[in-house]
């Protein structure tokens, strides 16, 4: 699989996803309509990899440009990300997130269908729901405890009715747990718009002095120290993940299903902590009410990976927020 359509190729992941893929030799393409992110990170990428990326600036839903995309040249494989991701706003603007969520995910199945590219689709343990049993595998039952949550079932659920009817359709399904860190060279990251939503978006923005503190969303979870336990996984293991589900994909296996997380569960203060002790900054924070909709704990059995895709994290908690920092510290001087 030589060409690789990236879409949300500016956003967070995408962005990790086409430095790797022109690492690893692949032809790749970019498609995003800008709505969450800055065409200047293609300008990182391409400082990075030393390669202009074809950028395509429109919506993954809009089938027009889209079918005129795919019948201008072979796309072996879409990596998608394109999608809407914040909890709390999916909550206040569900509608947005079914629309460009859900029509985005059927634009790229058709076209997949239509031209016989093979999907990578982004998804999410929040599909999970509240967890019944730790360490969560695959075979965990399924629910959605919030609109952006339902968006990430319903497209998986969709996916598997795809694939039953067309079996010679080859989908990976990857669900991530919680992606953090950046790439080493500090040129691309996590560059949420506005107040973060996520964890270490605003530990490092704290520590930068950008934000007066951290609010941790409450610290009377039945988990070791109170706070919130979650498998967080540096961003260039997750993007190693994709890779080998693209090779993967190649052997033909139709619909495959793995989680992309490091099976080891780390809890807010904790992370608050290490953040403080490998970087000698301070992150001043003050527990607050739970956040409505948070779990206690909710970490990976990533075993399936490792046995079907030869595939596992190798970075740990150290990196994560060595490389979180050394982002922030970039995007500030910029
Ligand atoms: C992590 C922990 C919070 C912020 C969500 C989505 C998931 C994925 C990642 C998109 C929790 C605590 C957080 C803060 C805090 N989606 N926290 N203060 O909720 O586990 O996962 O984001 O990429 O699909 O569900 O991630 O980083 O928001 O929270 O105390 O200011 O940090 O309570 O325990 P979450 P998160």
């Amino acid at each position: 699989m030589s060409t690789i359509l990236v879409t949300g190729g500016t956003g967070y992941l995408g962005s990790h996803m086409l430095t790797e893929l022109v690492r690893q030799g692949y032809d790749t393409l970019c498609v995003d309509n800008l709505h969450n992110s800055s065409p200047a990170v293609l300008d990182a990428v391409r400082t990075i990899t030393g390669k202009a990326i074809p950028f395509i600036k429109a919506d993954a839903a809009d089938t027009a440009v889209m079918d005129k995309l795919f019948s201008s040249r072979r796309i072996d494989a879409v990596i998608h990300f394109a999608g809407h991701k914040a909890v709390g706003e999916s909550v206040a603007h569900p509608l947005m997130y079914y629309r460009n969520n859900y029509d985005s995910a059927l634009t790229m199945l058709e076209m997949c269908l239509k031209y016989g590219s093979a999907l990578v689709f982004s998804s999410s343990a929040t599909v999970y729901g509240v967890p019944h049993f730790l360490p969560l595998t695959e075979e965990h039952p399924l629910s959605a405890v919030n609109p952006y949550g339902r968006t990430k079932l319903y497209i998986e659920e969709t996916i598997r009715d795809v694939s039953a009817a067309h079996p010679d359709f080859n989908v990976s399904i990857l669900r991530y747990f919680n992606p953090v860190g950046a790439h080493e060279s500090g040129l691309i990251g996590e560059n949420p718009n506005g107040i973060p939503n996520n964890l270490m978006p605003f530990v490092c923005q704290t520590a930068a002095g950008i934000r007066k503190e951290l609010h941790v969303f409450g610290n009377d979870y039945d988990t070791p120290d109170g706070t919130g336990v979650r498998d967080f996984i540096h961003v260039t293991d997750l993007i190693a993940g994709h890779i080998a589900a693209l090779k993967k994909l190649e052997t033909r296996p139709g619909c495959i299903i793995h989680n992309l997380g490091t099976g080891q569960g780390t809890s807010v203060l904790e992370m608050v902590r290490r953040f403080e002790e490998i970087n000698g900054v301070r992150v001043p924070y003050r527990i607050v009410e739970r956040r409505p909709g948070d779990v206690a704990s909710c970490y990976a059995d990533p075993s399936k990976a490792r046995r079907e895709l030869g595939w596992e994290a190798q970075k740990g908690l150290d990196d994560m927020v060595r490389d979180s920092w050394l982002w922030q510290q970039h995007s500030m001087a910029r």
